[in-house]
């Protein structure tokens, strides 16, 4: 019998556990594969650390929200010891050879899929499953996670509504998705935001106070502003770009070092851009202004009935490339069905929100302020 590994990595997000069951499922009950779960991800595979997963493991998992198998966001190449990082790649090799492995499935986001690429150089059968709240990777429609992350922020949305209408204020809520603006955008539309502002659109302050003053005058005297924790003003945006363009151009370690640094700093000092933005909107509307930060709600719980059956079906897909001998392949989501993607054209890329996006045109048609 063919026998697989599969491990979750990056940062948890609801669907992990449905996404590991309907690949096991299949792959046990359909082709008589033996499954492994790695531990916390791709430390779990540098370690060596798994546990047997049989049909009991797998049942009762599809509700649970985290991930079964723990993770991390270790990468193989950089793996962290006391002396560094380290390139692991050899000492994975090594584990899979020694495990008896036929393939590798690997759940994660964008860090994954460069991960798993790296694993691909070197030899091994690897497929990657496409998770994310942030619905940020390349070449797939969706990604698991991220239906479930949207119902969360838009019933967040619609909670702070009505605070925010009965005490005359303006409320901020900071949604998560890393650099790109789906699940402000998304959960903004769905919960009615007043304002929307999403990394992809640099906002500048005076637009999202004429968007509030204009609300007052229609006898609006509150508003929630649904802002991306990426989103960041035209300045800051300038500020920002110009320090990654440093870092990315420099040549020599001591540039690139001191570049990074820069950096760090710059990313730092924009940390805290939503308090910064509710100050300003307080100081140029007269209206009191507060922030609600989603944080780590958006990606605990139990995954939504539409995530739930995406995990399923990717997990089944994975299940079939194992046993048809495909591998190097992201499973994507595409139209009402599923793809193998060739990792080369994942690995690396980042699915941004585009400006002609039908999401971006329905917020202008309604009228909500994009901060532009
Ligand atoms: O990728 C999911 C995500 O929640 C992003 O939205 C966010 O930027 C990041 O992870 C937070 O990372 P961490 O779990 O390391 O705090």
């Amino acid at each position: 019998a063919k026998k697989v590994g599969i491990l979750t990595a990056g940062g948890d997000s609801p669907a992990l556990n449905a996404t590991i069951r309907g690949f096991g499922k299949t792959a046990m009950g359909q082709y008589g594969i033996e499954l492994i779960g790695f531990r916390d991800g791709v430390t779990g595979l540098v370690e060596n650390r798994f546990t047997e997963l049989d049909g009991r493991a797998l049942s009762g998992i599809l509700t649970v929200g985290g991930t079964i198998l723990g993770t991390s966001r270790d990468k193989v190449h950089k793996f962290p010891t006391a002396d560094g990082p380290v390139d692991m790649v050899p000492t994975v090799v090594e584990n899979y050879e020694k495990d008896g492995l036929d393939a590798l499935i690997m759940l994660g986001g964008g860090g994954t899929a460069k991960n798993a690429m790296r694993l691909v150089d070197a030899g091994l059968n690897v497929i990657h499953l496409p998770k994310t709240i942030d619905n940020d990777i390349a070449m797939t429609d969706t990604t698991f996670g991220f239906a479930t992350a949207l119902e969360i922020a838009t019933e967040a949305i619609d909670r702070l509504h009505s605070t925010a209408h009965s005490h005359h204020r303006i409320i901020l809520t900071e949604i998560m998705g890393h650099k790109a603006g789906w699940l402000t955008l998304g959960a903004g539309i769905a919960g009615g935001a007043d304002i929307i502002l999403i990394p992809e659109i640099p906002y500048t302050v005076d637009s999202v106070v004429s968007t509030i003053k204009q609300r007052t005058e229609r006898g609006l005297n509150f508003s929630v502003v649904a802002v991306a924790e990426g989103a960041r003003d035209v300045e800051d945006t300038a500020d920002y770009e110009a320090a990654h363009l440093l870092y990315k151009n420099a040549r020599t370690p001591e540039s690139k070092g001191a570049a990074r640094t820069h950096l760090n700093n710059v990313e730092h000092s924009q940390r805290e851009h939503t308090f910064k933005l509710a100050n300003q909107l307080e100081a140029a509307t007269g209206l009191e202004a507060r922030v609600t930060i989603l944080g780590y709600v958006q990606r605990g719980g139990t995954p939504s009935a539409g995530d739930r059956l995406l995990a399923t079906r990717l997990g089944a897909a994975a299940a079939d490339l194992v046993a048809a001998g495909d591998f190097g392949y992201m499973v994507a989501a595409r139209g009402d069905g599923t793809e193998p993607v060739p990792l080369t054209e994942v690995a690396g890329k980042v699915k941004l929100v585009p400006l002609d996006h039908d999401w971006v045109s329905a917020a202008r048609k309604v009228g909500t302020g994009l901060g532009d």
